[in-house]
């Protein structure tokens, strides 16, 4: 249970909800059951659910202009809803509650493009963003109200639509007396800063660059296509780092952006891992040495963003994402953000896997009671909205009074 004492503006409420995450990794879906209620929330269950080979390899290849095929897109938006909808029973069977017992499910969907910084038309800069995972058949097959794609209206406000996790980890996480940063590291990185005793104004979050996304291309290259991602850190921790290399990588234009920004697969993806290996070949770097210094650049560039950006001093990193499981990362995190301490969310008593489902659950709670769910500090919009659009069950949602 995840309790906040000082939280007197939730009202008395008790609402059970599934988060649905898939993020940029690609790796699968997490499915998080929780109950939000006026003591505070609790984590029911969660389940991971992994994609096969290939449907992974289809949401990639979506993820690339070059070889994002429209009839692919179409296909797949309704595959990732039935995969979606799958994840929901597998998540309220681990619980072993009944679906019927279920008022909500919050849908992320699966990002497949975003464009943060905008695009010209006429006059206009249109910023936009394209999460798949039809919430329909969520609805459907489940019977339970859906509240999916939180992102775009966040960017009808005038905002970027990321990072969604500033709202949910202010209110979880802000603390009187430490000054918290919540790292969540999944296939990008990204940042809330939640200065001690502030206001919600006050938070600062963005995207910071490559979480996972580079480390596991390049255990997938080194492996020939055995390993998915680097386990452990295991590689890593043996291998040296090419400082020269990663000074050169340390450059990159997203990195000396300021605040607010977002990125996705644009920024770092599969082509970007490909120069990286391609440049530590012509370095003659052994695979463990590539592993090193690619972990080595997705723990600068957090670092780097720590220093320039944040704005002021942190107590405390709570580290979540698939990234908490990686050893030699949280070490070098360690050493770089000292003496601030680097702790897996783990430490105060959530799951770090579970976090960002989590977290899409908090945000359909706040949308089924029409209450803004954006962190206008963290993504630039202009106003506090209520993100999400809501799908019907199939029964009436009777949520309880406020
Ligand atoms: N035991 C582990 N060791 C190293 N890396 C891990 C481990 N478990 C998970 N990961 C990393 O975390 C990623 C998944 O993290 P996740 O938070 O789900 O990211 P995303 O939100 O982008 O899907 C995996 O792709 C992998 O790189
Ligand atoms: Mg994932």
């Amino acid at each position: 249970m995840i309790q906040k004492a000082d939280d007197k503006e939730t009202p008395a409420e008790h609402v059970r909800a599934v988060g649905l995450m898939s993020g940029t990794s690609c790796d699968g879906i997490d499915a998080a059951l929780v109950d939000v209620t006026s003591n505070g929330i609790k984590l029911l269950a969660f389940e991971c659910c992994p994609y096969t080979n290939d449907i992974r390899e289809a949401l990639l290849a979506l993820s690339s202009p070059e070889t994002c095929r429209i009839d692919d897109l179409c296909h797949l938006n309704f595959v990732l809803g039935e995969l979606l909808a799958d994840a929901v029973v597998r998540v309220a069977r681990r619980a072993k509650v009944e679906l019927a017992s279920i008022d909500l499910v919050g849908s992320h969907g699966h990002t497949v493009w975003h464009i943060p910084q905008g695009r010209r038309f006429g006059r206009r800069k249109l910023r936009s963003t394209l999460q798949i995972g039809e919430p329909c058949i969520i609805a459907e097959r489940t019977g339970i109200m859906t509240v999916a794609d939180f992102r775009p209206r966040d960017i009808a406000a005038g905002g970027q639509g990321a990072p969604l996790a500033g709202y949910v980890d202010y209110r979880l996480f802000s603390d009187a007396k430490l000054a918290r940063a919540m790292l969540n590291i999944g296939g990008i990185a990204n940042v809330t800063y939640i200065p001690a005793a502030s206001a919600p104004e006050q938070i600062v979050a963005f995207d910071t660059g490559p979480g996972n996304m580079v480390i596991d291309r390049l255990a997938e290259i080194v492996s020939d296509g055995q390993l998915s991602c680097d386990l452990d850190g295991a590689l890593a921790a043996e291998g040296a780092v090419d400082r020269e290399l990663l000074a050169q990588y340390m450059k990159h234009d997203y990195f000396a952006l300021k605040p607010p920004k977002s990125t996705g697969r644009e920024a770092c993806g599969r082509d970007y891992a490909d120069r990286f290996h391609h440049a530590c070949q012509a370095r003659k770097l052994g695979d463990a040495d590539i592993l090193a210094t690619a972990t080595a650049l997705t723990a600068g560039s957090i670092a780097d963003a720590f220093q320039r950006l944040l704005g002021g001093p942190v107590d405390e990193v709570l580290v979540s994402g698939g990234g908490a499981m990686n050893s030699a990362l949280m070490a070098m995190l360690a050493e770089h953000l000292a003496p601030a301490k680097v702790l897996s969310t783990a430490e105060v008593g959530l799951d770090p896997e579970a976090k960002e489902a989590l977290a899409m659950a908090i945000l359909a709670v706040e949308a089924a009671y029409g209450r803004p769910n954006n962190s206008p500090a963290a993504t630039g919009a202009r106003r506090a909205a209520v993100l999400g659009k809501i799908v019907p069950g199939s029964r009436a949602l009777e949520l309880p009074e406020q």
